[in-house]
């Protein structure tokens, strides 16, 4: 699969390494150091190249968005037309310092994304945190961790899981987009019990009887 990638810091390097091991082509795209770019493209090696966002979006099957809240305007006019695209966001609604959440619970930065990118197929997943992603294994001693995804899209949505189950977890359905509003607060408190708390690398694993 073709993925096109707009902001490569920790998640977007993060997943598109592990996508790229897995034989995925990537563009990656979005910096305000394009020789940051062209770095991780490198690192990869052949299976990554650099691009502006309007080629990633062009590139790609699917397109991942991973870039700050605050960035989300700028990226997506960037980006241009996503219509008919696959958006695979991973963003959470932070506010910078991490004090809490831009919106929740009666919106969600999924829904805020999809109201920017009019015709996307947003699906949203905030898929573990990158230090986790990025470590030899995402495993929690044998435990797999519960990663949710919402979207609207079935067929998206499909596409999504999939490339989520490449990763060593288990996926699941959490519905419409809507309810990314729970899922992305639920996330915070994981964000609150790694460094509030000073917990370290923690995820979800949802329990079901
Ligand atoms: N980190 C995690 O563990 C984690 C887990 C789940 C979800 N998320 C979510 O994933 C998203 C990305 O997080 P991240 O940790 O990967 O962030 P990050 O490391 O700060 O990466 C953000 C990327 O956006 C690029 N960017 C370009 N223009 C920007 C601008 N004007 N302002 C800010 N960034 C700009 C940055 O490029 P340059 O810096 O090169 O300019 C960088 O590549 C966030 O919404 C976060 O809530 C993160």
């Amino acid at each position: 699969m073709k993925i096109g990638i707009i902001g490569a810091g920790n998640m977007g390097s993060s997943l598109g390494k592990f996508w790229a091991q897995n034989g995925h082509k990537l563009m990656f795209s979005y910096s305000r150091d394009t020789a940051k770019l062209e770095k991780i493209a490198q690192s990869i090696g052949e299976n990554a190249t650099v691009g502006t966002p309007a080629e990633a979006v062009q590139f790609g099957d699917v397109v991942l968005l991973s870039v700050p809240y605050g960035a989300i305007g700028d990226a997506l006019k960037a980006a241009g037309s996503l219509d008919g695209k696959i958006l695979f966001s991973c963003v959470n609604a932070l506010l910078p310092d991490m004090s809490g959440l831009a919106v929740g619970t009666t919106t969600s930065a999924a829904e805020e994304i999809a109201k920017l990118a009019p015709g996307a197929r947003v699906v949203e997943a905030l898929p573990l945190f990158a230090e986790v992603l990025s470590s030899p294994s995402q495993r929690f001693d044998k435990l797999t961790a519960t990663i949710f995804y919402t979207g609207d899209d079935a067929e998206a949505k499909q596409v999504v899981a999939g490339l989520l189950s490449e990763i060593d977890v288990d996926v699941v359905d959490a519905g419409s987009l809507k309810n990314s509003r729970f899922v992305e607060p639920a996330m915070f408190l994981l964000v609150q019990l790694a460094y509030g708390q000073q917990l370290g690398q923690v995820a979800f694993k949802l329990l079901k009887r």
